[in-house]
């Protein structure tokens, strides 16, 4: 059985419904705090199968620990976690707590329960801002500046170590760029209202949720101002995952890295004018100060994916962004 962590969050919900394109076992643990039940109903709506739930925190040892005592699993796909950069540093130990303690409570389970595969979801953040884009995995990592990208590299850190004493242990890290994008049937989507992302803030403008979106620093030293992004399709990405899946199940190597991410980048005031031509409107923009721990650029170096796990992302910007609107078409239908 594969044990999905997370499982009812944007990338957690998307991976489900195209893990059960084919039969698998599975069981979704959520703590729902970035994610809604609703996600559970629309999953077995669309993947027309009953999927194994329970509400639970990573944190909860306890809870944790008498799952893998009553499930068989022998995979865990780790998505759970909180994700927002800036506002990890005001509240690093929600981050330190949820992302590192989740994690480690995962692995103890796993190691005493003999699981043997474990595919972790981190991200770029961990590369810092040392070295020029694109970023490879093979770049050394200091320790990075926000309490976010400090709970990725730990929590990658302590899986490499128990991947190194426990033989048939086997660890993949997808470290990711900027995912965007939703399954076409609008349905699956994220929790919009807490995001703070950038297509959930656009989503949010376009829905009347607000009036106007804030563009966070115009004053980066790159083309037009804006920061820029190295966007992937979330189906793109989940695909990464099962490939990494079945590449660590194969290999004789018990640790490894890729990054998941298309290798080029995107301006805020890029994306926002594709939003425009795809709609057909315009979006009222307010320059706001730049955002606590955005950095100017970044995109990613995806030869080793390519390489190592045959994968590519084939969705580009322009997909990436009429499909970004699949969940905005049914949440302004349902509103
Ligand atoms: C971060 C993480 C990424 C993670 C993603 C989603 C890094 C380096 N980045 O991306 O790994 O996958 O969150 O969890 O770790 N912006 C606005 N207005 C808004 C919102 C955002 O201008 O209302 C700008 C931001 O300043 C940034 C860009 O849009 O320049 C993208 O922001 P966002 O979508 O939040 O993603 P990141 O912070 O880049």
């Amino acid at each position: 059985m594969i044990l999905v962590t997370g499982g009812l969050g944007y990338i957690g919900s998307h991976f489900i419904v195209q893990l059960l394109k084919e039969d698998t076992d599975l069981l979704i643990i959520d703590n729902l705090s970035n994610s809604k039940l609703d996600n559970l109903k629309f999953i077995e709506n669309l993947t027309k199968k009953k999927i194994n739930f329970i509400e639970c925190d990573t944190r909860d040892k306890k809870n944790i620990n008498k799952i893998f005592l009553n499930e068989t699993i022998d995979t865990i796909i780790h998505f759970a976690g909180l994700k927002s950069i800036s506002e990890s540093f005001e509240k690093s130990s929600e981050y330190f707590s949820n992302n590192i303690s989740g994690t480690s409570n995962l692995l103890d389970s796993a190691l005493k329960n003999n699981v043997n595969n474990f595919i972790f979801s981190s991200s770029a953040t961990v590369y810092g801002n040392k070295h020029p884009s694109p970023w490879k995995e093979s770049q050394e990592i200091n320790l990075p500046e926000s309490p976010y990208a400090i709970s990725k590299i730990v929590s990658e850190k302590i899986l490499e170590n128990a991947s190194r004493f426990q033989i048939n242990f086997k660890v993949g890290v997808l470290r990711y760029f900027n995912p965007i994008g939703y399954h076409e049937s609008g349905y699956i989507g994220e929790n919009i209202a807490t995001s703070k992302n950038l297509i959930p803030a656009i989503i949010n403008y376009l829905l009347g949720n607000s009036k106007i979106l804030n563009v966070y620093g115009n004053d980066y030293e790159t083309h037009d101002g804006s920061c820029v992004r190295d966007y992937v399709h979330i189906n793109d990405l989940v695909d990464g995952h099962l490939k990494a899946l079945k590449y660590i199940k194969n290999s004789n190597k018990n640790f490894d890295i890729w990054n998941l991410g298309s290798g080029c980048g995107y301006s805020v005031f890029q994306i926002i004018n594709i939003f425009e031509k795809l709609t057909n409107s315009k979006i009222k923009i307010s320059m706001s100060p730049r955002r606590n721990g955005d950095l100017p650029y970044f995109w990613a170096d995806i030869s080793k994916a390519k390489k190592e796990l045959n994968w590519a992302p084939v969705k580009h910007i322009e997909e990436m962004i009429a499909d970004s609107l699949n969940h905005y078409n049914y949440l302004s239908k349902t509103n």
